[in-house]
């Protein structure tokens, strides 16, 4: 990955990554500040189900963004095929994508992970009150976490979305019927895909009201 590569092909822009001791040096610290940011939130998720042994976090998943679909973003956005340039523009090679039971823990998990002193936020995106056009729903943040490493402290950036379960069924399904084949321009899935966005929204905001009901019964009791 260097400047003077930019005219080699994809196959060998990725041999030339893949081979290079760099690549592993920054990978590791990707794949460390995962670990860390992962770490925060699972103890935040036991300590708020020590008071009703419900967990806010359903599951966690991780990934680090292949070699592959860095260059593809970075071709895309027309920016240098560099280490730099990947370091400075591409901030979601470390991914965590957090699923969580009900709309509002999703905002109480952002506060308690972005108030602490080392979180630093780079980047938000609301899609949950500012859904996309085509009705995806997430909480999208870039936070910047210190990573101390043998060789020193590294402030690695790493993007956190969170949403419910239902944001998710939405988003895996539509990422599947998407990327599968073309949709001709003319027909009317976009809308019904986003009916589905609006009705799977419909059903968190109906489930939180449920479990609202049901904590004002238990305390009247
Ligand atoms: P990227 O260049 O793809 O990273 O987009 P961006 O920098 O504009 O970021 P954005 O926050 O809009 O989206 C980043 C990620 O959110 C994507 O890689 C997907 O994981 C997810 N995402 C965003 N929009 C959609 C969508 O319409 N459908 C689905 N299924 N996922 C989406
Ligand atoms: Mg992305």
């Amino acid at each position: 990955m260097e400047e003077q590569k930019r005219e080699l092909n994809v196959e060998q822009l990725l041999k030339i990554l893949k081979h290079s001791s760099k690549y592993a040096v920054l990978f590791n610290q990707y794949r460390s500040a995962i670990l860390e940011v992962e770490t925060k939130l699972r103890v935040l998720d036991n300590e708020l189900s020590l008071d009703n042994e419900k967990n806010p976090i359903e599951v966690i998943h991780t990934r680090l963004k292949s070699p592959e679909s860095i260059l593809t973003k970075l071709q895309r956005k027309q920016l240098p095929v560099t280490f730099e340039s990947m370091q400075e523009h591409i901030l979601d090679i470390a991914g965590i994508r957090v699923i969580c039971d009900f709309i509002d823990n999703i905002y109480k998990l952002e506060k308690l992970l972005t108030d602490q002193t080392d979180i630093t936020v780079l980047n938000r995106k609301d899609y949950i009150r500012n859904p996309k056009p085509n009705g995806y729903r997430s909480l999208h943040l870039i936070v910047s976490v210190p990573v101390f490493l043998a060789s020193g402290k590294r402030d690695v950036p790493v993007e956190v979305q969170f949403r419910t379960m239902a944001m998710d069924f939405w988003a895996s399904l539509e990422h599947k019927l998407n990327y599968k084949k073309d949709i001709p321009g003319d027909c009317d899935i976009p809308e019904r895909l986003k009916k589905c966005a609006e009705a799977a929204a419909e059903l968190d905001l109906e489930m939180m009201d449920i479990r609202q009901v049901i904590d004002s019964c238990a305390v009247k009791e």
